[in-house]
């Protein structure tokens, strides 16, 4: 009986203390095993004497991403996928170009905080706090600021200049994760019905299949 009670007491502290993250070290490393078919949060070690100093390598962030699309911006990830040694360490990092009045448009990490530090240029950042606040952080940002974009909020960059301007960022994630609002909402598949949207938006059809015809 007090086993019993014990028990139901353990399962009670578990589930309040239960908290889902990029998990600590067991070990030096846990370097990705691409071709593991294995099913775990993350991915599979792969056998030490495997390992080689590619495992922790990548190189060509020098290299200015594509900007030539309909925002005007790129993100080249260097994440576990590009750095398989980044595998179970809690960071990652992006370059993000923008053409001049390119945008990095609103989005969020599901599973990082992000802190970025402009290179060249000067953008405008901005982040918006959950319900029922919703306050909007915003900031003109210049070569060499920092600033941080919360885990999980929707956050944007904007090059509102004429010069170019490329940022770095670093995430705390392994696998950070990306929901871009508008593809999310508008350019899903098979898409949102026209009248969940209407209401949602408190607009017209006729203006979210024309929102809806851009994705
Ligand atoms: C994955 O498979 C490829 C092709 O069979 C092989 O060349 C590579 O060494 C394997 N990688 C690991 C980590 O076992
Ligand atoms: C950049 O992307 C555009 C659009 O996809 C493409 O036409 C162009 O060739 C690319 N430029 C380079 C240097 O890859
Ligand atoms: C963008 O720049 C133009 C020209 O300087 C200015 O009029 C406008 O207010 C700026 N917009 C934002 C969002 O900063």
């Amino acid at each position: 009986m007090a086993s019993h009670i014990i028990f139901v007491a353990l399962i009670a502290i578990a589930s309040i203390t239960a908290m889902a993250a990029d998990p600590s070290q067991l070990q030096d490393f846990c370097v990705a095993d691409e071709n593991s078919t294995a099913l775990v949060n993350g991915h599979p070690c792969k056998g030490s004497k495997k390992v080689t100093a590619d495992d922790f390598f990548f190189s060509g962030l020098d290299v200015a991403g594509n900007t030539s699309n309909a925002v005007g911006s790129k993100v080249t990830p260097v994440n576990v996928v590009q750095i398989p040694g980044l595998n179970t360490f809690s960071i990652s990092l992006v370059r993000i170009d923008y053409a001049p009045f390119g945008l990095n448009p609103p989005h969020t990490h599901p599973r990082a905080t992000e802190v970025l530090v402009v290179l060249e240029g000067t953008i405008l950042v901005g982040f918006v706090t959950s319900n029922p606040e919703n306050k909007h952080y915003t900031k003109v940002l210049d070569k060499g600021d920092v600033f941080v974009f919360p885990q999980g909020l929707i956050h944007y960059q904007y090059n509102n200049w004429t010069t170019s301007a490329v940022a770095i960022a670093g995430l705390s994630s392994q696998n950070p994760g990306v929901i871009t609002v508008g593809n999310a909402v508008f350019g899903s598949t098979p898409p949102i019905l026209d009248d969940v949207l209407a209401k949602a938006f408190q607009v017209s059809k006729e203006t979210i299949d024309k929102i809806q015809a851009q994705f």
